[in-house]
């Protein structure tokens, strides 16, 4: 199993979750929102607690979403809404994909949670073996720039090495990861005025296969 060190089924079960905000991503929020990505059959990587499935199978798209920690999963699908999404518990690398035809891959913190070039070149690679011609991938991962609050953080340019074999970059912003609130953050022992993690949010299309 590819983990670059960090045990998420541990973190899970140990209720030591700091990316866990409990409502649905504003980033993902916008994107649907305000771009012409429409309602289409989707996945979601790495989805943990299945808050940002189930936001995004109430707004009418086909949900699957895969994760490898079962604690979450539990929690995930004991969600109100749950029942609309299709939640699997599968290892992305390890696991056979979970369809070709996908129109729209969202993963945040995902990605960013690979020190390893290599694992994060196949990270890309497999996603895009998922989506359909023309579709979209949706990357938030929390970034090297300002404090270091998350110890998964990466450059825009270990991003962009390891997406554009296989993608366009349609944007790629700077922006903060939304912050949890005091409450959960005193739960963890963390400080209540520990700032969001700064990120970048990466809208991605698979680029077309190269013609003669
Ligand atoms: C930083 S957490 C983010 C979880 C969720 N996206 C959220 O924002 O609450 C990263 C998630 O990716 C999952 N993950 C890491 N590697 C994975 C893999 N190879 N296959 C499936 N899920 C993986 C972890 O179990 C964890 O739930």
């Amino acid at each position: 199993m590819i983990k670059d060190g960090i045990d998420w089924e541990q973190l899970y079960q140990d209720k030591f979750t700091p990316w866990d905000v409990k409502r649905p991503d504003s980033h993902l929020a916008d994107i649907v929102q305000n771009t012409p990505i429409r309602p289409c059959r989707a996945l979601e990587l790495g989805c943990g607690t299945g808050t940002n499935a189930i936001w995004l199978a109430g707004r009418g798209f086909d949900v699957t979403a895969m994760d490898l920690s079962a604690t979450a999963l539990a929690q995930a699908r004991a969600k109100d809404g749950a029942d609309a999404c299709a939640f699997v518990l599968a290892d992305f690398f390890e696991d056979p994909l979970p369809g070709t035809d996908f129109g729209f891959v969202f993963d945040l913190g995902c990605l960013h949670g690979f020190s390893n070039p290599e694992h994060r070149d196949m990270l890309a690679r497999r996603i895009a073996q998922c989506l359909r011609e023309g579709g979209h991938w949706l990357n938030i991962s929390s970034s090297l720039d300002g404090q270091a609050v998350c110890p998964s953080r990466l450059s825009a340019g270990q991003i962009t090495a390891a997406v554009e074999p296989y993608f366009e970059i349609v944007s790629l912003t700077a922006t903060h990861l939304d912050n949890l609130s005091v409450e959960d953050k005193q739960e963890m022992g963390l400080a209540p005025d520990l700032p969001a993690p700064c990120a970048f949010c990466t809208l991605m299309r698979k680029r077309a296969p190269e013609q003669e």
